[in-house]
């Protein structure tokens, strides 16, 4: 009797776990050390149809309120989905944003978006963009009624959506989102070390055992961020409260959203107003521009100064153990 129920429930829990599995078909088989998704991927299925409507409108200028800035005007696929060009994003008239804009990869995997995580759902993120006077400066119900007069969007937004007779702005952004799950980063040579495919160079190897001992703390393996926030002693005065903005506590000032390093090294400029221009930038604040405040992380007042102390050698074997992050197969996919 109990190898029976036991029997009946195995086969309930393998029956449930493929139809888990078939409704998300489109989402890629992820390597054993990915956590699981955090998006409801059983909520918005992404399809093919679904995931190429998605793409097409992240490129759509219509977006904006002048149809002249889409979401890919600032998330560049070449790069990972960030903005190679501009410290701080430029929306509509060239207005000047007030952060850098972040690469968009592994979005299923985050809970908390914005460098501040001010939003908590992947679908909430491009309303903040449209309606952003600094970025497409658009509002959703404006950009809804555009693409119900579209001449192909109406058709399109049915076959994908096939009990809904109008665009409407959640089908609007649970397209978007088909779209951003996609870009999953789990290619790299990192990823191909891991999985036995591929061996790192002496200086490579290196590197990884220094980003271990002195980074992986907060950007952390196998997302190389631990979804946490921090202040890194940037500054002293917070232009930008960063945390503090969501949760208004003065415990919060100046820090964070710990950003990813997976593509870091084709992701300049660095930090959330793009101060960094390249790596040693970064190194070097690390190792001897990290400045205190009464909220600065305790990992990095653990020596005689602030900071983490880099050799020479060590910034080099760390940039070379960056590059490896680098996921060449995301960025020339031509499905993206
Ligand atoms: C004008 C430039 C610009 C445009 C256009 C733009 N973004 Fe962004 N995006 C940004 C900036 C800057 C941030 C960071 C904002 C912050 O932290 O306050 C961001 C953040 C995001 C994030 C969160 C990433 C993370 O790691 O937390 C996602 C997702 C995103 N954008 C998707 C989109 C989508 C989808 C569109 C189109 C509807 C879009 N963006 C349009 C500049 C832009
Ligand atoms: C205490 C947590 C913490 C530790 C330890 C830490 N970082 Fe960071 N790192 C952060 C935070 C938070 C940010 C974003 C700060 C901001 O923009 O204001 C950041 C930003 C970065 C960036 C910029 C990424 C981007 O997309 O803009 C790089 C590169 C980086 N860190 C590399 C490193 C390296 C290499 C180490 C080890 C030597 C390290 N970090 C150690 C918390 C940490």
């Amino acid at each position: 009797m109990r190898l029976y129920l036991f029997a009946i429930s195995l086969l309930l829990f393998t029956s449930c776990g493929k139809d888990d599995k078939d409704e998300a078909s489109l989402f890629p088989k992820l390597p054993d050390y990915f956590p699981s998704p955090v998006y409801p991927l059983n909520e918005n299925p992404i399809t093919q149809d679904g995931f190429v409507l998605g793409k097409d409108l992240f490129n759509d200028p219509l977006l904006s309120s002048d149809n002249s800035v889409a979401c890919s005007n600032c998330h560049v696929k070449a790069v990972a989905f960030t903005d190679p060009q501009h410290a701080l994003s430029l929306g509509v008239n060239e207005r000047s944003g007030i952060r850098n804009a972040p690469p968009i990869v592994n979005m299923a995997f985050m809970k908390e978006f914005m460098w501040d995580g001010g939003v908590v759902h992947l679908d909430f993120v491009p309303p903040n963009a449209i309606e952003n006077p600094l970025e497409m400066d658009e509002k959703m119900a404006h950009v809804v009624a555009k693409l119900n007069r579209h001449s192909s969007y109406p058709g399109r937004f049915k076959k994908v959506f096939p009990t809904m007779d109008t665009i409407t702005s959640p089908l609007l952004l649970k397209a978007l989102a088909q779209f951003q799950l996609m870009l999953v980063s789990q290619a790299s040579k990192y990823d191909k070390v891991r999985q036995g495919k591929s061996e790192f160079t002496a200086t490579e190897a290196r590197g990884y055992e220094t980003y271990k001992q002195k980074c992986a703390s907060c950007h952390t393996e196998p997302l190389f961020s631990n979804q946490q926030f921090f202040n890194n002693g940037l500054d002293t005065q917070f232009a930008d409260e960063g945390r503090a903005r969501i949760t208004e506590s003065a415990l919060d000032l100046g820090k964070f959203k710990v950003p990813s390093l997976r593509n870091v090294v084709i992701t300049a400029p660095y930090m959330h107003d793009g101060r960094f221009k390249d790596l040693n930038a970064v190194l070097e604040h690390y190792n001897n521009g990290v400045k205190y405040s009464a909220t600065l992380a305790a990992q990095l007042q653990s020596g005689a100064k602030p900071g983490i102390a880099l050799s020479v050698s060590e910034k080099a074997d760390l940039i070379a153990f960056l590059s490896t992050l680098t996921d060449y197969e995301l960025i020339s996919d031509p499905r993206f």
